[in-house]
């Protein structure tokens, strides 16, 4: 069995001591993978935003709030796992050095200057390992969600991306497709819930790892 780490959840980029730049994610998605995978016996450390309750089951649950803590994280645990599913809905930017201290009053209009966060999926991309299979997922407006989730693919170096239109967010069903780094798509069925979906997408990701086991067997032998 594969062992999965997987992200899920929004991170939050403090402002000051009260206020923070986040996504609106419910984590949702990425709790349903982490309960699929624990039902199919995978060993799985969930990275988990503020907001959801950590799920049930045999599940290594670890909290992070920022995207530095969440890179941290990542680059302690990715070393120990095979596949990195990265569901988390990650802030685009931050403060400018880092949050204002105490709480900040209201008054006049002001501006406060954002910096990007660092792209955590490019940055695993260098490690050198094996067999390391990595996961994106790409939340995009319907017209230009394929042509937009493959230039994440190819920038991300990754295996696989999930491309969602974007009313998944809010949405109890799922309409995704995966796009392999071999070009291939592969439509999961129309309109099936979270957990169905997160079923599917593992079974897919088994497929594609025994594959690729298989070539590799084919080529050593
Ligand atoms: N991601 C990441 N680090 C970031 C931003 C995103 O690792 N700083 C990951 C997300 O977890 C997701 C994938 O990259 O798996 C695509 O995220 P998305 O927000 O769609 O893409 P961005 O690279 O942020 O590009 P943009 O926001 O411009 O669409």
């Amino acid at each position: 069995m594969p062992r999965l780490l997987l992200t899920a959840g929004p991170t939050r980029e403090p402002i000051d001591a009260v206020r923070f730049i986040g996504n609106r994610s419910s984590g949702r998605m990425g709790l349903a993978i982490a309960s699929a995978a624990a039902d199919a016996g995978w060993s799985t450390t969930l990275l988990l935003g503020p907001g959801p309750e950590p799920p049930s089951g045999p599940i290594n649950t670890i909290r992070f709030e920022t995207t530095a803590q969440l890179g941290a994280l990542l680059n302690a645990h990715w070393p120990d796992h095979d596949v990195l599913i990265m569901a988390a809905a990650v802030a685009d930017e931050r403060p400018t050095g880092g949050p204002l201290s105490g709480k900040q009053t209201r008054g006049a209009a002001r501006t406060l200057a954002l910096e990007p966060t660092p792209d955590l999926l490019e940055s695993l991309a260098p490690m050198t390992r094996d067999d390391p299979y990595r996961i994106g997922f790409a939340l995009e407006s319907p017209d230009r969600m394929v042509e937009r989730a493959r230039k994440k693919l190819a920038s991300k170096r990754l295996d696989a991306i999930v491309a969602n239109p974007l009313d998944t967010m809010e949405s109890d069903s799922v309409d995704a497709r995966l796009i392999l780094r071999t070009g291939e798509e592969i439509a999961a069925p129309a309109g099936i819930d979270k957990a169905t979906f997160a079923a599917w997408l593992l079974q897919e990701i088994t497929n594609q790892l025994s594959h690729r086991d298989g070539r590799k067997t084919i080529t050593s032998g």
